[in-house]
């Protein structure tokens, strides 16, 4: 090993703030204890022989293979082996031995080391001291937000609104890249049909077109222009493949489908992200009609490679190549990383099964050294891509440059956090005009959730850091400030049952997530009864805790959590008008608050500015226009409730007995509220669907248009939404799907024609044979301000 270039690295963990970053920002799960280094010596610069050309342009594939290629001849087996490994720092991986295994050319890349003062000696360890010099990279899940955090995909996706998404993205990717973050574990874009799996909320919802659009959004933010500048960040798109619809909403379970509805529902998202561009794919935990992801040929090689044409790197999940023994496919590790290998798995997360095995299997001749290769190369390639041989500290900048104080509220993009948060609330219920509030009187603000500042982040908050979040409390006192009185009670707790308290706290190594109020429920209830007397208004702040809507969080009920419902039920026994503002990560049987409340706000987990969002819908500032990514079924007993199913031969019709038709006898049928729904201020109407035509001629396009006037008195804006049924065709076909969405703001009064073309584009369909087609026949057009509600003419595909 040449070491002639090395640095003395001093082992210096202990430096308070930066020990305090890794506790705030990461979790058990994620399992870092991140490093704490003090920032080494400036100057440092890779191997001049290595650099890859500092461009003006874009290299050419070409010369991205000629250099990728040349490195490859020069690498040992034990190099190559290295190169296929992304490690996390932990309690096994500390960080003095980490250090050493990247100066041996051991490592690819680490995960969850999220500042420069950490970064910056590890990267010098991999240019420096390493024999080839190959520069490390740095991952990290920016999933909704870096520093700041942003809504939760559930909320992004429910502002229906693109640049609403890429805006989150972009900001994020330059926050991240500000802390020397190369890559982002993001979008997450498996669809969410069950909403007792807890990563629900980390997804854009249950409708293929929506979340791929959201996934191209995504891309595009993350990625910019190109993956190499400073400012951008490489987006590895995930959970390949199905996540989403692991049996039973339970984390981890398998996942059994057709190939029709992998294809017509499923697959969408991953195909459009990586369409977009994304640099890597990060492959599922679960398996797929029997055999997992991570060992899965026909997924990762037939259908990524092959037919989708995939460059990038792929990226196994956290451990999952050594749970293929435990999936039972594997007979020992040794034929893990043999599986996983063939199957095209490049880069193994937090794993130690690709060190210990590839070295015997290569020698015994059952791996190949092109089948290694041509990992490294996708390994070497995502590098290069992402800029790092033209610059190894691209994103890490000079020394003398680090934030000194990481945490530092100047670091935070707080005036973007608001417009995305805002424009992600739905309004779900507003009898009497109760919302907009008047910035007057006495408001009560109750609630366990109303001055929680983790809960508000949500799930994936990365470095978010709680005691900057703004609190529903802080954001109301902030905009009543000087003209209302705002007075305030717990009410009651999130959730009663400790076993449920002790399995959310394990989500933090060091301090507890959820901080139970010890009294009991009957003298919350009646403080806050006693509070609420005294107001004009109630507002109610209650749902879920973050960890109930997280990774590993399932739920067996979809219920208001605990003994809230109670606690809303004495409120609105009071008389006074009641708000109830949920934040919750997956769709609620909320039947009680839907009839009682007198408003309803979804808000979802809207981040570091949520309470100031939240805040501007509340008194009006902000006019709400978000519609939901996903259906609310009425209770659990109805999951799956999505709006395109497929059609059946005894359907439920809406006003007809049910007997003898597809529906549960003791509840009301459908969802309890529709995909798409959600209301404004305003009053707004959707009228005259016309279609340009009522025959359309293969290769040609019609268009829909309807007129949408704003009838109410606030300036706002409406989602006009396309949805097309194909009512008979060679196989069952979804009652409708959505084809479109325009997001229109109007003034009061103001009318506008919004218009959609419709081609083949819009009609074509995977049928039984797995072919794209397009088949004649009549096609009804849907427009509508939510799925369930349209207006519906028809034509015909001659
Ligand atoms: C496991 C999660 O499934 C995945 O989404 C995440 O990116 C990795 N851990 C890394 O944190």
């Amino acid at each position: 090993m040449d070491n002639q270039n090395s640095v003395p690295v001093a082992d210096r963990r202990g430096d308070g703030s930066r020990m305090e970053e890794s506790r705030n920002g990461l979790s058990r799960r994620q399992a870092l204890g991140a490093i704490s280094w003090a920032a080494l010596a400036a100057g440092m610069t890779a191997n001049p022989a290595l650099a890859a050309p500092k461009r003006a342009g874009k290299p050419s594939d070409a010369a991205k293979k000629a250099f990728v290629d040349d490195l490859i001849k020069r690498m040992t087996v034990d190099e190559k082996i290295g190169q296929l490994r992304l490690i996390s720092i932990g309690p096994e991986m500390p960080h003095a031995k980490l250090m050493d295994e990247v100066a041996a050319g051991r490592i690819a890349g680490s995960f969850n080391t999220v500042i420069r003062r950490d970064n910056r000696p590890l990267q010098e360890a991999a240019v420096k001291r390493s024999r080839l010099k190959i520069p490390l990279f740095f991952a990290y899940d920016v999933v909704h937000g870096h520093r700041t955090t942003f809504p939760i995909p559930l909320g992004l996706a429910s502002s229906f609104d693109m640049a609403v998404i890429e805006r989150m993205a972009r900001v994020s990717a330059v926050e991240a890249c500000n802390d020397g973050v190369d890559m982002t574990f993001a979008p997450m874009v498996d669809i969410g049909h069950d909403p007792r799996w807890g990563r629900t909320s980390e997804g854009f919802g249950e409708d293929p077109y929506l979340v791929s659009e959201c996934a191209r959004a995504s891309v595009r933010g993350f990625q910019g222009t190109s993956p190499d500048k400073p400012d951008t960040i490489m987006a590895a798109v995930k959970h390949f493949a199905l996540y989403g619809a692991v049996e039973g909403g339970r984390d981890y379970n398998t996942v059994d489908m057709s190939p029709l509805r992998m294809r017509q529902t499923y697959l969408p998202p991953y195909k459009a992200a990586i369409d977009a561009g994304a640099g890597g794919v990060m492959v599922a935990l679960n398996s797929i009609n029997g055999v997992p992801a991570t060992s899965n040929t026909w997924l990762l090689q037939d259908l990524l490679r092959k037919e989708w044409g995939f460059k990038g790197v792929t990226v196994s999940d956290h451990g999952a190549i050594t749970e293929l023994t435990r999936h039972g496919v594997a007979r020992d590790n040794r034929e893990a990383a043999k599986l996983s290998i063939k199957a095209g798995i490049d880069l193994s997360m937090a794993d130690q099964v690709y060190l210990a095995e590839l070295p015997g299997l290569i020698a015994s001749g059952e791996i190949k050294m092109a089948e290694i290769d041509a990992c490294v190369r996708e390994v070497l390639g995502a590098k290069y891509d992402m800029g790092l041989f033209a610059d190894p500290f691209l994103r890490m900048g000079k020394p003398e440059d680090d934030p000194v104080d990481v945490k530092a509220d100047s670091r935070l993009n707080r005036q973007p956090a608001r417009e995305i948060a805002r424009e992600t609330i739905v309004l779900l219920e507003n009898r009497n005009q109760t919302l907009p509030l008047k910035k007057q009187g006495t408001i009560a603000l109750i609630g366990p959730l109303a001055d929680s500042g983790l809960d508000i982040l949500g799930s994936w908050s990365a470095q978010g850091v709680p005691e900057q979040a703004v609190t529903l409390r802080a954001g109301l006192e902030a905009a009543i400030e000087g003209k209302a009185r705002l007075v305030t009670a717990r009410g009651s707790n999130v959730i009663d049952d400790q076993k449920v308290v002790e399995y959310l706290n394990f989500l933090n190594w060091d301090k507890p997530e959820v901080i139970q109020d010890p009294r009991s429920i009957e003298a919350m209830i009646e403080e806050a009864v006693s509070v609420a007397s005294q107001a004009d208004v109630v507002i109610a702040a209650v749902g879920e805790l973050r960890g109930m809507s997280h990774e590993s969080s399932s739920r067996v009920s979809i219920d208001m959590p605990g003994s809230q419902r109670r606690l809303l039920q004495a409120l609105k026994a009071t008389g006074k008008p009641l708000v109830v503002v949920l934040m919750n990560g997956r769709p609620l049987a909320i039947g009680w608050e839907k009839d009682n409340a007198d408003a309803l706000l979804e808000t979802w987990y809207t981040g570091t500015e949520g309470g100031n969002a939240i805040a501007d819908v509340l008194f009006g500032d902000h006019n709400p226009s978000a519609k939901l990514p996903i259906s609310f079924p009425r209770s659990v007993g109805q999951i799956p409730t999505y709006y395109n199913a497929l059609r059946i031969g005894r359907p439920y019709t809406e006003g007809k007995p049910g007997n003898y038709t597809s529906q549960y006898f003791e509840e009301a049928q459908g969802p309890l509220y529709p995909f798409g729904f959600g209301l404004s201020y305003s009053r707004f109407a959707l009228k005259d669907l016309k279609l340009s035509a009522t025959r359309l001629k293969r290769g040609e396009k019609l268009s829909a248009e309807a007129t949408l006037t704003n009838e109410g008195s606030h300036e706002g804006a409406n989602v006009v939404q396309l949805y097309i049924a194909d009512p008979y065709a060679s196989i069952a076909r979804p009652v409708k799907e959505l084809k479109g969405f325009q997001k229109v703001t109007l003034k009061p009064g103001e009318s506008r024609v919004v218009r959609f073309e419709i081609g083949e584009d819009e009609l074509k369909f995977i049928n039984g044979e797995l072919k794209e087609v397009v088949e004649n026949g009549r096609f009804d057009v849907q427009l509508g301000l939510d799925s369930h509600d349209v207006l519906v003419q028809s034509f015909e595909l001659v």
